[in-house]
């Protein structure tokens, strides 16, 4: 079994104890044999070497000046990543046409489609629309809360989808929600500013209720705010009457709003976004907890309304 023969003249012998051939070293009578590789570990070492041959023939290998032999096989990474891509395209446009072909108040008819949907909003959200609603989109002063139930311009689906396509106050888009409120600074003495504002408060329960309040806001704000101040969303005048505030619930913020009024602005999502983006978003929007049935909600009346006071 030896494959090595070491000539006589360096030494080589056999050792009598295990029959092997000595290379001819020995250090203080201890003798190195020379034992042969096992073969299954020689003809490993012949298979890996095959193998990188071929491996080097077929696949990108050798590292030329910018970048790397070609390979037979003309395999790349980012071809493999394009066809992974085509495919996942692919198996997406079907779903794509049907949400595309499904009038938005006919989502929820189908689970299926409108989880879908909603789960393509959500990931279109993050990557749009967190900047200014914040990653739960819960808002911030001047950014609504996108989950409570409180709509500055309405919380169906459709009008939801509206107000991405169009934006609000977004000056490029003709069919853009906007309403603004007017500057009263000339108006009022500070007497009135003080019982105007301590009304706004009274309706979500946080003051107490003035008659001259009650008198000018339903001469100068229940047009576009309500009688009762639970909003009017076709004018874009928010609920003054729900405790959630855009601009701030005190009266000093009230005041400010009064008499020198703040405006939100969004951009139109329409041209940035395709329709079946800004579709999902409107779902996903919808489904974060506040929105509303197309049906129409029950006209307010006083009573609702006091009732909606008390409560608080
Ligand atoms: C540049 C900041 C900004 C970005 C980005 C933005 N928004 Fe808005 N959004 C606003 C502001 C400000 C308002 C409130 C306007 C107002 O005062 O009426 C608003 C209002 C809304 C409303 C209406 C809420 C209501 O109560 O009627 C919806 C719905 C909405 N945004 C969804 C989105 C979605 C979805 C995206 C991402 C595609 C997005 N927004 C991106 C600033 C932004
Ligand atoms: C022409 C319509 C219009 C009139 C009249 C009007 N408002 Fe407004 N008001 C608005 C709009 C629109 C906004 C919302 C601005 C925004 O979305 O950025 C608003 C916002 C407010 C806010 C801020 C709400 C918040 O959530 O922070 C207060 C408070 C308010 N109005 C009080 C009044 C009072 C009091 C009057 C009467 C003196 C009045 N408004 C008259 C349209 C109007």
């Amino acid at each position: 079994m030896t494959t090595n023969k070491i000539p006589a003249s360096a030494g080589g012998r056999i050792d009598e104890t295990t029959g092997t051939e000595t290379v001819g070293h020995e250090w203080d009578g201890i003798e190195e044999l020379n034992t042969p590789l096992p073969r299954w570990w020689l003809y490993t070492f012949y298979a890996t070497i095959l193998f990188a041959i071929g491996y080097m023939v077929l696949y990108p290998a050798w590292p030329l000046l910018d970048r790397a032999t070609a390979g037979t096989l003309g395999w790349t990474s980012r071809g493999d990543l394009a066809a992974q891509m085509r495919a996942a395209d692919a198996a997406r446009a079907g779903t794509v046409a049907k949400i595309a072909a499904t009038p938005i108040e006919a989502l929820p008819a189908d689970p299926q489609l409108m989880q879908t949907a909603v789960a393509g909003g959500a990931a279109a959200f993050k990557v749009n629309c967190v900047q200014c609603h914040g990653a739960g989109a819960a808002g911030s002063p001047g950014y609504p809360n996108l989950n409570d139930d409180d709509w500055i311009w309405g919380g169906t689906l459709t009008e939801i989808e509206y107000t991405l396509t169009h934006g609000i106050r977004w000056d490029a888009a003709a069919e853009t929600r906007s309403n603004f409120m007017p500057p009263f600074a000339g108006s009022f003495d500070a007497a009135q500013q003080s019982a105007l504002a301590a009304h706004v408060l009274s309706l979500s329960g946080k003051a107490k209720a003035s008659a001259a309040g009650a008198q000018m806001f339903a001469d100068n704000c229940a047009a576009c705010h309500g009688a009762g101040g639970e909003g009017l969303p076709a004018m874009g005048g928010p609920a003054l009457n729900d405790a959630i505030w855009l601009y701030g619930g005190t009266a000093a913020d009230v005041k400010a709003q009064i008499l020198k009024p703040r405006h939100g602005v969004m951009p139109a999502w329409q041209g940035r976004l395709d329709p079946v983006t800004i579709k999902m978003l409107a779902a996903y929007v919808h489904a974060r907890g506040g929105g509303q049935d197309p049906a129409p909600a029950a006209p307010a009346t006083p009573e609702t309304e006091a009732a909606k006071v008390a409560a608080k």
